[in-house]
């Protein structure tokens, strides 16, 4: 019998091809973002019901400082909007939201409310969104070597620096949408046995029945973590309960979308 925590998973996304859905509708990119904000209202909706624990999204990497002024202005102000109007709503469904990168470089105001929202969501137990801005895999592996100080590191004294620096758990399965294949800096030390699915899906069109359909294909991979194959390969299947299996049904039976 499977536990509740042992079907808990750790969805991390790169929210990629904002920018070429609004080019494909002759809009400005700003258009791409808020279209994007749409579509991660939506996953934040459905992400505790289908069995995930934790959801990290990149909002913001530390090489997005180097986009047009203009873009990042507009990107700053849509993180500082996003976590105005959604605070309230967020603590109300139970979903506790944290920051993770850095807050040193960020514009007036945005990591006060990070500061804030963290505060207030603290007690949200039906998931952990986690947002990163400024963020790079990269630079949080070094920032948590260099606090492990001198002496022997080990994974564990690793980690446990990474923690302070709000490493999540392991990654489960690592989503990208728009067309690319790279992991761009992102959770390189979480995701080292994430499971990767990528799809041409630009981000603001990426909705909920997308996200059963990754959970899907992650549930029929079989994930050895370097050991040998498990017998029939129903190792990520195995972790999901009852409820996440109906509620993931009904696009198994239709064949759902490719
Ligand atoms: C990548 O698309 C997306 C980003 C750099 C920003 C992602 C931001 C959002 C979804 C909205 C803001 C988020 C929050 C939480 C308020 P791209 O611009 O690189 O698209 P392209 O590759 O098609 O140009």
């Amino acid at each position: 019998m499977e536990s509740q925590v042992d079907s808990r998973l750790h969805v991390a996304v790169i929210m990629d091809g904002n920018g070429r859905w609004a080019a494909a509708r002759s809009l400005p990119r700003t258009a791409g973002h808020h279209a994007g904000i749409d579509a991660l209202r939506r996953m934040v909706e459905c992400a505790p019901g289908i069995g995930i624990a934790t959801l990290t999204v990149y909002a913001f990497s530390s090489d997005n400082w180097r986009r047009p002024p203009a873009e990042v202005s507009a990107l700053m102000a849509m993180l500082k909007g996003y976590l105005r109007d959604e605070i309230i709503r967020l603590v109300e469904a139970g979903i506790r939201l944290t920051a993770i990168g850095r807050r040193d470089r960020l514009p007036d105001g945005l990591s006060a409310l990070i500061d804030d929202a963290e505060v207030v969501s603290a007690g949200g137990s039906k998931l952990h969104l986690r947002i990163a801005i400024d963020y790079s895999g990269r630079d949080a592996i070094l920032a948590a070597a260099a606090a492990c100080g001198p002496g022997p590191l080990t994974r564990d004294a690793f980690s446990r620096q990474l923690a302070a620096g709000a490493a999540g758990p392991d990654v489960d399965l690592l989503i990208r949408t728009g067309g690319e294949k790279r992991l761009s800096d992102f959770l390189l030390w979480e995701a080292a046995y994430a499971e990767l699915y990528f799809t041409d899906l630009p981000w603001p069109d990426f909705g909920p029945d997308d996200l059963r359909q990754a959970l899907r294909a992650f549930q029929g991979r079989d994930r050895r973590f370097g050991g040998l194959p498990s017998v029939g390969g129903t190792s990520n299947a195995a972790r999901t309960t009852q409820a996440d299996r109906m509620s993931l049904a009904p696009r198994v039976r239709t064949g759902g979308r490719n």
